[in-house]
């Protein structure tokens, strides 16, 4: 079957089980367990139920597809993702992401945990991404593009808008978060980096860097979908004598204690309105 058509089967299919029509779409990343709680879920449906659905394969992800109402908008979030070093294709990767925009939703909302390359960061900050540097090694777009979804060859100019990176900045400050705006740089993994790479992203111009969040901005982008990307920065990685062992534990943990302050400025920025301004 073509993507487009498995597309329609999942759109098909989630139809039967919800007339919600969500206007937001949002992907939580690790930790970010609050903002779940903050969603008033009408449907949950399990990612194995759901037709085309990649399987869920890390411990720190659950996976559930939430339709819903956040700070009064209609959504519908992953709790849980899927990235490239799980050993998914890109294609079947972001195939969630696709579907919420065939769902009709608006904004693509992106959360993930990141290691700070800028010395400015520390551990428990809040970046908003206002672009990125994509050093994995295929993407999702790769192989025969089908017009109906997007162009051969997106433009990546105006991917992050960086009046919601303002604004969000703004919401951060006048709550006392510490909050930057930075460039993602896109690591494969599963291996964190060596003290030798978090130097190399540094130099070339990371002030962060994961392994999630790229390829789903890629489809995005190539399906027109505005993206706001939010990271918390779980352990530092620069200057290279500031870098301790990494544990998902303690990514998961300092993602954890940030992710108060996540749906603090989120909250902020979707009742007022900010997403639909522009
Ligand atoms: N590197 C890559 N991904 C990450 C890191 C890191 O240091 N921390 C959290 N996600």
């Amino acid at each position: 079957m073509e993507l487009f058509e498995k597309l329609e089967h999942t759109v098909t299919f989630i139809h039967t089980k919800t007339d919600l029509k969500p206007r937001l779409g949002i992907v939580l990343g690790t930790g970010l367990g609050d903002l779940e709680d903050a969603i008033e879920a009408e449907l949950s449906i399990p990612y194995s139920d759901i037709p085309h659905f990649p399987e869920v394969t890390v411990e720190s992800h659950k996976g559930e597809l939430i339709f819903g109402h956040l700070y009064g908008t209609s959504v519908v979030a992953m709790a849980g993702r899927f990235h490239f070093y799980e050993g998914h294709s890109m294609e079947h990767l972001t195939f969630p992401v696709r579907v919420m925009k065939q769902l009709g939703v608006e904004v693509l909302i992106l959360s993930n945990a990141a290691g700070g390359t800028s010395p400015n960061y520390k551990a428990g900050d809040i970046v908003f991404v206002r672009d990125h540097i994509n050093l994995h090694y295929d993407n999702p777009l790769r192989g025969p593009n089908d017009e109906r979804l997007g162009p051969r060859f997106p433009d990546m100019l105006r991917t992050y808008n960086r009046q919601w990176n303002a604004r969000a900045l703004e919401i951060a400050r006048t709550n006392g978060f510490s909050a930057h705006e930075g460039v993602y740089f896109g690591w494969p993994g599963p291996s964190l980096e060596t003290p030798a790479e978090y130097e190399f992203i540094h130099r070339v111009g990371g002030d962060l860097v994961g392994m999630s969040t790229i390829p789903e901005v890629l489809v995005a982008r190539h399906m027109d979908l505005p993206v706001f990307v939010v990271s918390v920065i779980t352990n530092q990685c620069y200057p290279l004598e500031a870098i301790r062992e990494t544990t998902v534990a303690e990514v998961i943990s300092v993602a954890q204690s940030a992710s108060p302050k996540v749906s603090r400025i989120l909250s902020e920025m979707i009742s007022t309105g900010v997403f639909w301004k522009n």
